[in-house]
């Protein structure tokens, strides 16, 4: 699908255009996340994580209730997931890191679903097989991001089948076809597994309530572009018995180019946690900035933080030191901070990264077994 710069898409597909978050609270029918909302998750966190301080998640749907609920001494949990197409890169690490967060903050188990069925039928070229095999190793980045064994079900929706199907089932007989064109935008060419797949990604929200046989609220922290699929399920819940699942929305760490997020399928303007160091930084230096044309230029009027890609990384991941990041925002604005310079020293916080993530990716193997999804006895 071509698009123009101006115009935002965000669906589960496709992001595109300059993506306009309020105007997504407004679209979608979301809430804006309180600052109350947020020192709520804070004190039970024992901190308030920079992605709350500097609102990277933004937006929520029932939030107050679900925390409500664990404040009643009601057991809650979290639902998020990943469609394994290719390798994992640091846009999808930032709901992971925050859901680590959640998971800690509110002791609650985590269901996390690897849609490899989704990515064999919306991807040309990406064989079964493939997307099976991706489903296990990106599930070494799900556990390398700290989540608990015991507390964390990872499923396959192919290799896990049997576990998931009969719920799955129940769900789709609840969504009709026009909603599910209404929602997705599927049309008549597109294949038939497409438009049943949606039924999958809503049941997770009622899994753990289904196996554990009582209402247990769920709450799913995910990027925006995933949100279709919770309209959809919010209205079914209470048909099936279950409560409406609730959310918390993120924003796009953006690609190394300009404008759009970061996104596999522009493989050299995005950093996977599989890179080598070397060829991050490679990346990091050929990457789009809010600097001048000339040096010269940069010193006389100064760069612009705002649409540039490099200082977003510093303000999503790499810079949590609410002083520093400001002294690079202000380094910048006078021209007093080159961009070769700001791109280094990214570069080289990006390699201290990659390379401790990989150490705990590595060690994933070991009881990578004992974060899968094992029949209930
Ligand atoms: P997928 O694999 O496209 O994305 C996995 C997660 O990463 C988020 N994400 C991003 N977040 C910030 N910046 C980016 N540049 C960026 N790109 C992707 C997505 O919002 C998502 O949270 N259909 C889903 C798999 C899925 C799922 C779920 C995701 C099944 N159940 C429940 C979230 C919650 C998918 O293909 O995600």
């Amino acid at each position: 699908m071509s698009n123009d710069k101006k115009t935002m898409i965000v669906t589960p597909w496709e992001v595109s255009g300059e993506v306009d978050y309020d105007k997504l609270i407004v679209n979608f029918g979301t809430n804006k996340l309180t600052e109350e909302l947020k020192q709520k998750m804070a004190k039970y966190a024992g901190f308030l994580h920079p992605q709350l301080r500097r609102d990277v998640f933004f937006s929520h749907r029932d939030l107050d209730w679900w925390i409500s609920n664990y404040e009643n001494d009601k057991k809650v949990g979290l639902y998020t997931g990943r469609g394994p197409s290719g390798d994992v890169h640091l846009g999808h690490l930032l709901p992971w890191i925050f859901t680590k967060y959640l998971q800690d903050a509110f002791d609650a188990d985590l269901y996390f679903q690897m849609t490899d069925d989704e990515k064999f039928l919306v991807k040309e070229n990406l064989t079964l097989e493939q997307a099976i095999s991706y489903t296990y190793e990106n599930a070494l980045d799900v556990i390398a991001c700290g989540m608990k064994v015991g507390k964390t079900f990872i499923f396959s929706d192919t290799e896990d089948i049997a576990q998931i199907y009969k719920l799955g089932l129940k769900v789709s007989k609840k969504i009709t076809l026009s909603t599910a064109k209404a929602v997705f935008g599927f049309t008549d060419s597109d294949n038939i597994g497409l438009t049943w797949y949606p039924a999958l990604q809503a049941m997770t929200c009622f899994l753990q309530s289904d196996r554990e046989k009582q209402n247990i609220p769920c709450l799913i922290p995910a990027a925006i572009d995933q949100d279709p699929y919770w309209r959809v399920t919010r209205d079914i819940a209470e048909k099936l018995g279950f409560y409406k699942p609730a959310q918390i929305h993120g924003k796009f760490l953006p690609g190394l180019q300009q404008g759009g997020k970061m996104s596999a399928s522009q493989p050299e303007t995005a950093i996977f946690t599989t890179d080598t160091p070397e060829i991050a930084l490679k990346k990091v230096m050929a990457a789009f900035t809010g600097g001048r044309e000339t040096i010269k230029l940069h010193k006389e009027l100064g760069g612009n933080p705002e649409i540039c890609n490099i200082y977003a990384y510093y303000y999503f991941l790499f810079e949590e030191d609410d002083k520093k990041l400001y002294e690079i925002e202000a380094g910048c604005r006078s021209g007093n901070l080159m961009c070769g310079e700001c791109k280094a020293r990214l570069g080289k916080k990006i390699k201290e990264f990659l390379i401790d993530f990989q150490k705990k990716r590595e060690k994933a193997k070991d009881n990578l077994q004992d974060y899968f999804l094992k029949e209930m006895k």
